[in-house]
């Protein structure tokens, strides 16, 4: 029997970083997957097969023995053997249509689709369990995650997000058209919020006034939202990425790309941890295709998405 499940990649459209400090985020959940399959096989191992690479151990190897950005698999498939008493191993297969470590919840979106295709094997689990064991997983490699891309991962869509109160969606006329475009410059996510926490800890008065204005932005922002005003969305993620410049996650390949975007685009910014990773640009769907053209003339990589409304999806 095979279990598989896809869950999709995510954008932050406003709040990254601030959110791992109480301030609401807004996010959405693109469409671009990751596939996941998952089936028994005789051996008492854990196998795990992905676009970046393998990692197949005994069942009983200690997590902390494992240095793979697999481990949240083996994470899953362990616990999952393990809680059931299950006698043989698991293979698990990963198909992603999502860049890995440039910001677009490919690592979140893994351990959904994971969860999820892997507890289907043993029983059947309903979303907000699978949600529970996706952040579990997550925290192998990212232990101070907000939590909050593993539940756009899940739900789809557009949705608010903040630490105490969770998630809640929010309802859209229509959907967005954005261009992300990838610097190719990989980052650690673990290790860009370890440098914003050393950022805050040195100036913990600015960064509690960055803060304030970034809960106000958002909140301008679920406004606009309600209204669909593209234009004012827009220059809230100027402002949005001035903050970021701030704190110290761009850099001069970013700031370019943005610079270049935002001569077609009603706004554009970082979306995630900055570092290096992707920008991403609000655009006019009428205009995609020559945005498109516009952006790859100057050799960058990069694609269309839009607001991808399923979440997880298992078959
Ligand atoms: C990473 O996609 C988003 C951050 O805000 C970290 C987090 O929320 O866990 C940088």
């Amino acid at each position: 029997m095979k279990s598989k499940a896809s869950a999709p990649g995510k954008i932050i459209l406003f709040g990254e970083h601030f959110v791992v400090y109480g301030v609401k985020a807004i996010l959405c959940a693109i469409d671009k997957r990751i596939t996941v399959t998952s089936e028994f096989i005789p051996e008492e191992r854990i196998s795990i097969k992905s676009n970046i690479g393998k990692l197949e151990l005994p069942i009983n190897t200690p997590l902390a023995k494992i240095e793979s950005p697999l481990k949240p698999f083996f994470y899953l498939a362990q616990k999952m053997i393990k809680k059931h008493n299950h006698k043989s191993g698991i293979k698990v297969s990963v198909e992603s249509e999502i860049p890995s470590g440039v910001g677009l919840g490919s690592s979140s979106a893994s351990c959904v689709a994971g969860a999820a295709s892997i507890s289907k094997l043993f029983e059947e689990v309903g979303n907000e369990k699978i949600l529970e064991l996706s952040i579990e997983a997550e925290k192998t490699i990212f232990e101070n995650t907000s939590g909050a891309d593993c539940t756009v991962c899940t739900f789809g869509g557009l949705m608010q997000y903040d630490r105490k109160n969770g998630f809640s969606k929010i309802d859209l006329e229509s959907n967005f058209h954005f261009i992300i475009a990838n610097s190719k410059i990989e980052h650690s996510t673990d290790s860009i919020v370890s440098n914003v926490q050393e950022f805050k800890k040195n100036n913990e008065i600015k960064f509690s006034e960055l803060c304030k204005k970034e809960s106000e932005l958002v909140n301008d922002v679920l406004r606009f939202l309600k209204n669909n005003d593209l234009k004012e969305l827009g220059e809230k993620m100027q402002e949005n990425q001035q903050f970021l410049e701030t704190i110290g996650v761009s850099n001069e390949k970013l700031r370019d790309m943005i610079k270049l975007a935002e001569k077609f685009s009603f706004g554009a910014k970082i979306t995630g941890a900055g570092g290096g990773g992707c920008i991403i640009a609000l655009v006019e769907e009428s205009n995609l295709k020559s945005n498109l053209y516009e952006m790859k003339e100057k050799n960058l990589e990069c694609f269309s998405a839009k607001i991808d409304f399923k979440g997880l999806n298992t078959f």
